[in-house]
């Protein structure tokens, strides 16, 4: 089944890619073992190279997508099941929903009519902290609880914003500083997932645009593996900013979810890795695949920026992967954390051959500041893994 190798990737439609130059290009002319590369057929459905893309993504687009991720579009409180054993779950739908009301959500709706008979049974103003914080292990479904407060709170779209940490610093970076702070200022709702702190710079950064949003009136609400008085320990020499951090902390009320990981709850364990074979052959039978040898790609993401990992991404419908190896260095390893959380947003299958993912991190990382961080990537590639078992033997 060979098919004639093409010059370029696959264009995508509606976004503009700019070619970078690729280790992995594939000239036309090619026909070594498989480095894998653009390949696609006269019917111009074969896979398409990671590694061929470094999109340009506008500040507009970034503002625009400041919305809960497609794996989260269709969360709601209501389908949020709380495990029995675990009461800060269901306490935690209980807590947010009044949060929601508060802001004029779902459950303020049907206290609308009476209010309007009682004036006087108006509610003091709230005191204490505005925001709400959710702390916990992978996979409580804290990320659910959030894209939930988003979903039940009653504002347009372009007046609640939802993003992770570093997609708030991505937005400062394109908009600026000023700006940030005009365009969120009027939102009534700035829900920030994955909430973390890396580096000194971030942390004044953040602490510096949460408090003047809190100053306009935005209620703020987050989720952390990491409590707020916590954040940045082990990454950096948190201590010379407790200030900043301690600011941050005052924005939020903290509400601890216990559990399980969801994600591996009651289901199978992820297949162990294909040769590369199957890969090869996945990725050229499933439409909208991509296809890539592991350290080319890793080399690939250190020359774009992560904030443009999910445009990188945009129209993949499965990712197919040779040689999968354990990362060879942090920076590397925190790149490709940042993928992988693209990836498991938009719901993408990951096929692969070579290590399995839990092999990915060294102890030394398991064991360092970032931690959490690669346990979360490892339960989201291991996620990812499974949803593409079907592939493989579909
Ligand atoms: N109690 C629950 N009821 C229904 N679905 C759930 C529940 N908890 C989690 N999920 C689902 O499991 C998946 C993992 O949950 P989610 O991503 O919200 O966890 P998380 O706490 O944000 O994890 P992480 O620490 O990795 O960010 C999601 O698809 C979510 O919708
Ligand atoms: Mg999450």
């Amino acid at each position: 089944m060979a098919r004639p190798v093409r010059d370029g990737p696959r264009p995508v439609p509606g976004l503009r890619w700019m070619a970078v130059s690729s280790s992995t290009a594939v000239p036309s002319s090619a026909t070594g073992p498989a480095t894998p590369g653009p390949i696609a057929g006269g019917t111009a459905d074969g896979p398409v190279a990671l590694t061929s893309r470094a999109p340009h993504v506008p500040a507009d687009r970034l503002v625009a997508e400041m919305v809960p991720p497609p794996r989260f579009g269709s969360v709601r409180f209501d389908n949020y099941i709380p495990d029995p054993n675990q009461p800060s779950q269901a306490q935690a739908v209980t807590t947010l929903g009044a949060f929601a009301a508060g802001l004029g959500g779902e459950a303020a709706a049907g206290t609308g009519r009476k209010r309007w008979f009682r004036r006087e049974a108006r509610p003091a103003a709230p005191t204490g902290p505005r925001g709400v914080y959710l702390d916990g292990g992978y996979g409580v479904g804290k990320t659910h609880l959030l894209a939930s407060l988003w979903h039940a709170t009653a504002a347009a779209p372009e007046r609640k914003a939802f993003g992770t940490f570093v997609e708030l610093t991505n937005l400062v970076g394109a908009l600026g500083f000023q700006q940030t702070v005009q365009t969120l200022s009027g939102h009534k709702l700035l829900c920030i997932d994955e909430f973390e702190l890396d580096d000194p710079g971030d942390t004044v950064l953040v602490s510096t645009l949460l408090g003047k949003l809190v100053d306009a009136g935005v209620a703020l609400a987050a989720t952390s593996n990491t409590l707020p008085g916590k954040l940045g320990e082990g990454r950096f020499a948190a201590a010379d900013f407790l200030r900043e951090i301690q600011g941050l902390s005052a924005h939020f009320h903290p509400l601890r979810i216990d559990g399980e990981d969801y994600r591996h709850r009651g289901l199978p364990q992820a297949p162990a890795p294909y040769d590369d074979d199957t890969v090869k052959r996945v990725a050229h039978d499933t439409d909208g695949a991509s296809y890539d040898a592991f350290p080319d790609l890793l080399d690939h993401l250190s020359k774009v920026h992560p904030s443009r990992y999910g445009a990188m991404c945009d129209g993949i419908r499965a990712v197919c992967l040779t040689g999968v190896a354990p990362v060879p260095d942090q920076s590397t390893a925190l790149r490709l954390v940042v993928l992988a959380d693209r990836l498991y947003d938009r719901e993408v299958p990951v096929l692969a051959s070579g290590r399995p993912f839990d092999e990915l991190f060294s102890e030394e990382m398991l064991n360092g500041g970032y931690r959490k961080k690669y346990f979360r990537a490892i339960s989201r590639l291991t996620a990812l893994a499974r949803d593409g078992k079907g592939l493989a033997e579909g």
